[in-house]
């Protein structure tokens, strides 16, 4: 079978910019990505895609209503397509057995049920979305109990690796890609069939081809590895605090040498985003189910380190401050995970906002691409806070930084975003209330110019840094 049609089950973070590099790169592919949401696909046809990409609206202007089309037509599309990915949320489990870390697959589930229902001819199902080890069983389990006759699945598993804000680039020259399937004669035919669509521009030596299970668990380690590089040099942070040695300079002195490397070793406020807490959770869930509690704790502890980081930065502020922030007006700028994204799933930032708002402070929130109803939703929903009308009140989200400064006792940077280190740091100090401080989560400032200025400046793995100057 040659792949003429795909349909992506899925218009998120993953399925919208996966399927427009596909649609771009592949003119003789006709690409539908579906979503249940309505919303979602209305703007995803709209001049505002819902998610923000840099070089994501660019691609999607030229395939759009061409070969790249978003619809809620699940029915048609399933129908229509040769190759169906998956790639829906796989949260982690709210409620009953492993509640707070297993992976939720209800969605997944969910999708394969409707394929089955739907699909009329034969299809590759790829399953796109970030699984447990051994999901391709139970999805294989429930389509071909539910097949019509004569119709045959073969399922894969094809992880996906990109990173928000950096995704068309990582989409377009993709270190790898990872295909995992059966290693039956049919199993090795769909392999061979969904690389034939990579390869339109992917180099084949780059297209790693392993057995369904090999890939669904590279997946997790390859988040479990890079999210314990930064809780590696997060927990190295808090030892130059107290030393006086400068995490910059450790973690490129340990970077140069190649067999580590330099990337991914920026110390931070703790990572956020909606991956790398989650699938380690899961990680460590499948390790407890397997009867290896050694290797749950060993990964259980990026986790807790994350927690620690988040908590330490939160706390320095507070101590800072002389221990109280009680109705201090405090700028939080940057609410997204990282810089280059809107999203604000697991965002440090919600954590440092809840803890100063807990201590009473009043909080300006600037974000350059972050919604305010998004920042509102986030640190009103019940889960955050009993009193969402107490958060409303002590809340005030800016469109601008400087008005977002202006009469604050202290700026807290939370996301590393390109347009805080060209701020007026003059002008701001000049408008802030003295003595006026700036905690830098991300390390992204010049410490010693601010402190030239006049400002009293905490950043994570340095020690704090002031001219004696205003009383000190
Ligand atoms: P997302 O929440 O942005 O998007 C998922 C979409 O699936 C939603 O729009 C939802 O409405 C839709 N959906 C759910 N069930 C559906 C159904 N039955 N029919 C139609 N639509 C349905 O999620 P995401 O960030 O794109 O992540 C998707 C998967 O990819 C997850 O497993 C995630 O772990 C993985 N992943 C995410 C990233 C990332 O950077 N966000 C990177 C790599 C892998
Ligand atoms: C991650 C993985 O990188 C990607 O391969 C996978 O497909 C999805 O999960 P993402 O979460 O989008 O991607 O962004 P990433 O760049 O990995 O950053 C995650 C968090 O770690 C962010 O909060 C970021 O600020 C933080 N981080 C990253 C650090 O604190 N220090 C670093 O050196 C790198």
């Amino acid at each position: 079978m040659v792949i003429k049609k795909i349909c992506c089950i899925g218009a998120g973070y993953v399925g919208g910019p996966t399927c427009s590099v596909i649609a771009l790169k592949c003119p003789d592919i006709e690409v539908t990505v579906v979503d249940k949401s309505s919303e979602r696909i209305q703007q995803w046809n709209s001049n505002k895609l819902p998610i923000y990409e840099p070089g994501l609206y660019e691609v999607v202007l030229k395939c759009r209503d061409k070969n790249l089309f978003f619809s809620t037509n699940i029915n048609k599309a399933i129908t229509e397509a040769d190759l169906i990915f998956i790639s829906v949320n796989t949260p982690t489990k709210l409620n009953g057995n492993g509640k707070g870390r297993a992976a939720d697959l209800k969605y997944v589930e969910g999708a394969a049920r409707m394929i089955a229902d739907i699909a009329q001819s034969n299809k590759i199902v790829v399953e796109k979305s970030t699984v447990p080890v051994k999901a391709a069983e139970s999805i294989l389990r429930i389509l071909r109990a539910n097949h019509k006759k004569g119709v045959k699945f073969q399922i894969l598993s094809n992880p996906e690796f990109l990173s928000e804000g950096t995704a068309i680039d990582n989409l377009i020259n993709a270190d790898r890609v990872l295909i995992g399937g059966e290693e039956s004669e049919g199993g090795q035919q769909a392999i061979k069939e969904l690389s034939w669509v990579y390869e339109h521009w992917i180099p084949a030596e780059k297209i790693i081809t392993t057995n369904t299970w090999s890939s669904e668990l590279s997946k997790l380690a390859a988040n479990a590895f890079l999210a314990s590089r930064i809780s590696n040099i997060n927990s190295l942070s808090a030892v130059c605090e107290a030393t006086g040695a400068d995490i910059s300079e450790v973690a490129n002195a340990v970077g140069k040498d190649s067999r580590i490397g330099s990337k991914f070793l920026q110390a931070s406020i703790g990572f956020g985003g909606s991956c790398f807490q989650k699938d380690i959770l899961n990680l460590v869930y499948i390790c407890e189910c397997l009867n290896l509690p050694e290797v749950a704790s060993y990964w259980q502890q990026v986790i807790d380190l994350n927690e620690y980081q988040k908590t330490r930065f939160t706390k320095k502020i507070v101590e800072l401050l002389f221990n109280t922030v009680s109705d201090k007006k405090l700028a939080i700028l940057g609410f997204a995970f990282k810089k280059d994204t809107g999203d604000t799933r697991e965002s440090p930032a919600i954590y440092v906002a809840k803890t100063l708002l807990d201590e009473g402070a009043k909080l300006h929130i600037y974000d350059p691409k972050v919604e305010a109803t998004q920042i509102l939703d986030d640190l009103t929903h019940p889960s955050f806070t009993p009193d969402p009308e107490g958060v409303r009140k002590a809340i005030e989200i800016y469109d601008d930084p400087y008005q977002a400064t202006a009469g604050t006792h202290a700026v807290v940077i939370c996301t590393e975003w390109d347009e805080f280190i060209g701020l007026d740091y003059e002008e701001i100090y000049s408008n802030m209330m003295k003595p006026a401080f700036i905690f830098d989560g991300r390390k992204i400032l010049n410490h010693d110019k601010l402190a030239n200025i006049g400002f009293f400046v905490h950043t994570v793995g340095k020690q704090t840094v002031y001219k004696a100057v205003n009383g000190f």
